[in-house]
């Protein structure tokens, strides 16, 4: 038997919108998965699809020999692994998928040395659809004593890794991320505001969308985050939450390397104040009704 005929123990810390479709997918690919969620109930229909749901992190990663955080934030990621660390062997793999940023990525690659943990920068491109059926992008950057495993995960989690020159304590995945949510983060705001500013001049979307039909200001994710907010689904793909973190960490990473970014500090105060009118849970389409009251869209006009 070759050692890619013996299943990997990968755990996953974090069964939100993506956490949960790259666990499902690792059970695919053969592996035996273990996850916690700090609300277990989240996780708690992982069972049925062959996932170990485990209801303290520390317990969740004894033996693993790879982790996977999946987590909201930095902070988050931190705490959970301050308790999860010192039960692994050194050598156990963490691939940190989460979208921390880079100066959090650089602490939790400091937490990882500090237990003798094989640190990736891996975060991932792609959606909860992507992620449930694991065909995520992985970029990741770490050491090279990682890779035979971390393969085997990421191949069960993604159609794509594209391995990043560099040390994972430098967080050159996290930083293409961030650059990477810039633009797709701009996209959702711009879509917002157009469609908001067509309900405000009585102006029918259709118009919009037929006049730019095929032509270079027509893009794909327009029309995917159009069709949510025309249609009133916001059912969450990446929420106005996440959302929100992102474009803070980009403002925090732009300032940092002397850069101002305008567009993505309104953005980020367009989804805090979605968040505020009720939709932190909802898919980030819903920055949309920041651009109105509290009352919401005008019903005519
Ligand atoms: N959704 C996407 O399209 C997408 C794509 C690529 C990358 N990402 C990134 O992937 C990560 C997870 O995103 P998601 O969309 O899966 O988000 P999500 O559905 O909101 O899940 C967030 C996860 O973080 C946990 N969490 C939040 N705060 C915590 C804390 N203080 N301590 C412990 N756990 C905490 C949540 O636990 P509870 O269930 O208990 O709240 C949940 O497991 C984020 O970094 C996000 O930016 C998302």
């Amino acid at each position: 038997m070759s050692s890619h005929d013996t299943p990997l123990t990968v755990t996953v810390l974090g069964t939100g919108l993506m956490g949960a479709g790259m666990a499902r997918s690792l059970v695919a690919a053969g592996h035996r998965v273990r996850a916690w969620n700090r609300t277990t109930a989240r996780a708690l229909p992982l069972a049925e699809h062959g996932v170990e749901v485990v209801a303290d992190p520390a317990e969740a990663v004894r033996g693993a020999d790879a982790v996977l955080t999946m987590l909201l934030d930095g902070p988050a990621v931190l705490d959970v692994m301050r308790t999860a660390a010192p039960v692994l062997a050194a050598g156990t793999v963490w691939a940190q998928t989460s979208t921390v940023g880079p100066s959090s990525q650089r602490e939790l690659a400091a937490l990882a040395a500090e237990h003798g943990l094989l640190f990736l920068d891996s975060p991932v491109l792609g959606t909860k659809s992507v992620a449930e059926t694991g065909k995520l992008t992985v970029t990741a950057a770490g050491p090279a004593a990682a890779r035979p495993v971390a393969d085997r995960v990421f191949d069960a989690i993604g159609g794509r890794t594209v391995w990043l020159d560099g040390d994972a304590a430098d967080s050159p995945a996290s930083a293409l991320k961030l650059v990477l949510n810039n633009w797709v983060l701009a996209l959702t705001v711009a879509t917002g505001e157009t469609l908001a500013l067509a309900k405000g001049l009585g102006v029918d979307p259709a118009r919009f969308f037929d006049a730019i039909e095929g032509g270079a200001m027509d893009v794909a994710y327009l029309r995917i985050k159009g069709a949510a907010i025309l249609g009133g689904d916001f059912s969450p793909s990446f929420t106005v939450e996440g959302a929100e973190k992102d474009l803070r960490l980009i403002v925090a990473a732009g300032e940092s390397a002397g850069v101002t970014l305008d567009a993505a500090a309104a953005g980020a105060e367009r989804m805090r104040r979605a968040g505020e009118l009720g939709y932190a849970g909802e898919d980030m389409a819903a920055a949309y009704f920041a651009s109105f009251g509290p009352d919401g869209p005008p019903a005519t006009s």
